[in-house]
């Protein structure tokens, strides 16, 4: 039984802050693996230090979106209950609260020292976060002007017009972020032959759509087939934002197919940016780990470290950049710049 001060209202008031230091940890855990070649390494400190910091929440947590299914991860598995509301013996009204983690977004190019990796979560009431299957989804994600106005079922020549109308300027000014994959040549070739430019990444297309969604990074759009579970923290982000994706899950192989009948998901479908995140309070934070298009890496020095994140909610339509510095040992001092 929650108390009345504990209800979703709440949610976004009490956790914005905590959902930073949930980001911040897990990227200075993993800061310590950057460049180390070393995969699992890195994705394991994030993983660890985001659970340990969810564990000490007041919260009734559940995780929808995390580190893969109960028997292939260790921990923060999809169904891990979290947060002090589990503890023996708690008294006190904690919140329950669903719980999408990418501890490490781009953990290939963190491992590589690499720009554009970053500790992502999401937070929300009870089934505010799509219960999304590990596969891959194809995703089309645009900013405020156009978003309501695409289609995954236009074509991309279609989409790209409909985008530079939207933001009054030639499809030629255009810039597509995609994910550099064989699986993309047809998709690239489309964008180019449209007349649009392609801004091919790496990895991480959650921090691609952040720059979508937001103005002046020089990035109009995000195409191309990506991870699901990253879809649905890029829709609590782009709720928060008024951006958009739309999304079609993509199954691979019959045990996917499955999967998704399972969990009552159609591949039919194309699902929009408040159907994958449908919360009425949201939660969403993300702390770079190496330095990207919208965030600074973690920067350490004498005695501490200093991280940058974007913190937002829905219903505050506040969206904060934070720049924290962690002082690690007692001779550490602030530097006012860095
Ligand atoms: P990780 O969080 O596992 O590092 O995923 C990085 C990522 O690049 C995502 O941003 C993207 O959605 C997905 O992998 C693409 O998958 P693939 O590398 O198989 O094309």
């Amino acid at each position: 039984m929650t108390s009345p001060i504990a209800t979703s209202q709440t949610l976004e008031r009490l956790l914005v802050l905590e959902s930073v230091r949930l980001t911040e940890q897990a990227a200075l855990a993993a800061s310590h693996f950057v460049g180390m070649g070393d995969k699992n390494a890195i994705d394991g400190a994030g993983t660890e230090a985001m659970r340990a910091v969810l564990g000490d929440l007041e919260i009734r947590g559940r995780v929808v979106i995390g580190e893969g299914e109960m028997d292939e991860a260790p921990m923060l598995y999809i169904g891990e209950e979290l947060g002090r509301g589990f503890a023996l013996g708690y008294v006190g009204n904690a919140l329950e609260v669903d719980i999408a983690v990418d501890p490490v977004e781009g953990t290939e190019v963190a491992a590589k020292g690499l720009p554009n990796s970053m500790a992502v979560v999401a937070l929300s009431e009870r089934g505010g976060l799509m219960h999304a299957p590990d596969i891959y989804m194809d995703k089309l994600v645009v900013g405020p002007p156009a978003a309501g106005k695409v289609s995954l079922e236009y074509s991309v020549a279609r989409n790209l017009e409909i985008i530079a109308l939207s933001l009054e300027r030639h499809v030629s000014e255009l810039v597509v972020a995609v994910l550099d994959r064989e699986r993309h040549t047809q998709l690239i070739s489309e964008i180019r032959g449209a007349g649009a430019r392609v801004k091919l990444i790496g990895e991480g297309d959650v921090v691609a759509a952040l720059a979508v969604a937001v103005r002046g990074t020089g990035v109009h759009a995000l195409m191309g087939i990506g991870g699901a579970p990253e879809g649905v923290l890029t829709a609590a982000a782009m709720r928060c934002l008024g951006a958009e994706i739309l999304g079609r899950f993509m199954p691979q192989n019959p045990l996917e197919e499955e999967r998704c009948r399972e969990m009552g998901v159609d591949p039919q479908r194309i699902y929009n940016t408040a159907e994958l995140a449908s919360g009425k309070q949201l939660v969403f934070s993300a702390t770079g780990i190496t330095s990207g298009d919208l965030l600074e890496g973690i920067r350490l020095f004498g005695g501490g470290a200093r991280t940058h994140s974007i913190v937002m909610g829905l219903s505050s339509r506040v969206v904060r950049f934070i720049d924290t510095v962690h002082l690690q040992n007692a001779g550490a001092r602030v530097t006012v710049r860095a």
